[in-house]
C-alpha cells in the first residue's frame, strides 16, 4: 500500500512557553512509524503537516491511506484539521474522524458526554474568566488544568490546590497563559491507569497500565504532570514512576475499568485507536480523565506501545494493526 504519514514535527520556540513543543512528534517516533510501515512492505511518504501547501503535498502523494499522527498547531479543534482536509480530498486515513478528535480535545465537552452516558468523570466547573464563583458542589483539594491541551501541557503540581486562593491564582495564570478556558475539576485520590484499545471491528482491549508514583516521590511530583512526562525516566530528578502492565487490580476491576474505557471510546465516537486516562478512586470507581485518539506511540516511550508489547505485540505488529483497521473500514464502507 502507498502510505502517506502526516505529522507535525517538533520543533522547539523560544517565544512560546516551556511545554508549546511537548504535544508534536519526534524524529525518532516519525521514523519508527516509516520504518515498520517499510517493514510490512508499504511505501512510505513523509507529509509535514504545517507546510503551507500541504492541500498540494496531499494531492502529489496519491497515497492510498494516510497514516496520520499530525496534533494539528493551531486553535482549539486543530487535531481535527488533517481529517477534514482529508475528507474534502477523498483520501482515507487512519483512527478517528474530525468530530472525535475535536470533542476529545475540549475537556470538558467529552466531560458531559461521559456523564450523558453515566460513565463516572470527576465533578467539575469551566472557568472563562477566572473571576466566576466557585460551584459549592465541588470538593477540594481540587486540580486545574487548561481545558484544550494533552501531553500535560500547563498542569504541574502547584495545578492541584486546597483552597480558593490557591485556586483563582492558578485559572488567571492558565487563562492568560494558554488563551483559552480551565478546568477545575476534583481531584481524585487513587491509583492512575491508562487503558488502550485497538479496534477492528470490535473494541480489543490491552492490558491496562497502571503508573505507580511512589518511586518518583524525591522529584516532588505526586502525579502525571508535565515534568513527570517530558523528563521520564530522568534518575538525577527522580522522575522515574513505576509502570505495572498488566494493573495490579482484582478481575472484577480490571473488566469494570476495561468496560469503561470502551464505553468512553464509543461514547466520544473515537475508531481504531484511543487511550482512555483514568483515576481508580480508593472506592473503585473508574473515573474517567480524558481519551485521546491520538496517542504517542514513541516505541520507547510511550503508554501506548508499552501496553501493546504486554498483550504480545511488536512495534510493527501495533502500527500494522492500525492501517489494517483503517483499511477494513474503508472497505466496509464502500461495500
Ligand atoms: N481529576 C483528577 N484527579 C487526579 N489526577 C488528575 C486529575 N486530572 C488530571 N490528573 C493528573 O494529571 C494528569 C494529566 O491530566 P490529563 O490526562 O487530563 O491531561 P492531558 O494533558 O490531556 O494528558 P495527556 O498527556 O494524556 O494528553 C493525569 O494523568 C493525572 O495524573
Ligand atoms: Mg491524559
Amino acid at each position: 500500500m502507498k502510505v502517506a504519514l502526516a505529522y507535525n514535527l517538533k520543533k522547539e520556540d523560544n517565544t512560546k512557553p516551556e511545554d508549546y513543543a511537548s504535544e508534536f512528534d519526534s524524529e525518532e517516533t516519525i521514523g519508527a512509524i516509516a520504518g515498520a510501515l517499510r517493514s510490512r512492505g508499504h511505501n512510505v511518504e513523509y507529509v509535514e503537516a504545517s507546510q503551507p501547501n500541504l492541500l498540494e503535498a496531499f494531492k502529489k502523494s496519491r497515497a492510498d491511506m494516510v497514516f496520520n499522527i499530525a496534533e494539528g498547531e493551531k486553535g482549539k479543534y486543530r487535531e481535527s484539521e488533517i481529517p477534514a482536509i482529508l475528507d474534502f480530498l477523498g483520501i482515507p486515513y487512519t483512527g478517528s474522524g474530525t468530530l472525535s478528535l475535536a470533542v476529545a480535545l475540549n475537556k470538558a465537552l467529552t466531560k458531559k458526554i461521559l456523564k450523558a452516558d453515566n460513565i463516572p468523570t470527576p465533578a467539575f466547573q469551566l472557568f472563562t474568566t477566572g473571576k466566576e464563583v466557585l460551584d459549592p458542589q465541588l470538593k477540594f483539594p481540587l486540580i486545574i488544568k487548561p481545558n484544550f491541551e494533552g501531553s500535560a501541557k500547563g498542569i504541574n503540581r502547584s495545578n492541584v490546590v486546597e483552597n480558593q486562593k490557591d485556586l483563582y491564582l492558578k485559572a488567571r495564570e492558565l487563562i492568560d497563559v494558554y488563551q483559552q478556558e480551565a478546568l477545575v475539576e476534583e481531584f481524585i485520590e487513587g491509583k492512575e491507569l491508562t487503558v488502550g484499545i485497538l479496534e477492528n471491528g470490535t473494541c480489543n482491549v490491552l492490558p491496562i497500565l497502571e503508573i505507580d508514583f511512589e518511586s518518583a516521590k524525591k522529584s516532588g511530583e505526586f502525579f502525571y504532570s508535565w515534568r513527570m512526562k517530558e523528563f521520564q525516566g530522568d534518575d538525577v530528578q527522580g522522575l522515574t514512576p513505576t509502570f505495572h502492565c498488566p494493573a495490579r487490580l482484582d478481575s472484577q476491576t480490571e473488566k469494570l475499568v476495561k468496560d469503561t474505557a470502551v464505553k468512553t471510546h464509543r461514547a466520544v465516537g473515537c475508531y481504531g485507536i484511543s487511550r482512555t486516562d483514568i483515576r481508580l478512586s480508593k472506592n473503585n470507581i473508574p473515573y474517567v480523565l480524558e481519551i485521546n485518539p491520538l496517542p504517542g506511540l514513541n516505541p520507547k516511550e510511550s503508554n501506548f506501545p508499552i501496553m501493546a508489547y504486554a498483550a504480545g505485540m511488536k512495534y510493527d505488529d501495533i502500527i500494522e494493526a492500525i492501517l489494517t483497521s483503517a483499511y477494513q473500514k474503508r472497505k466496509a464502507e464502500n461495500g
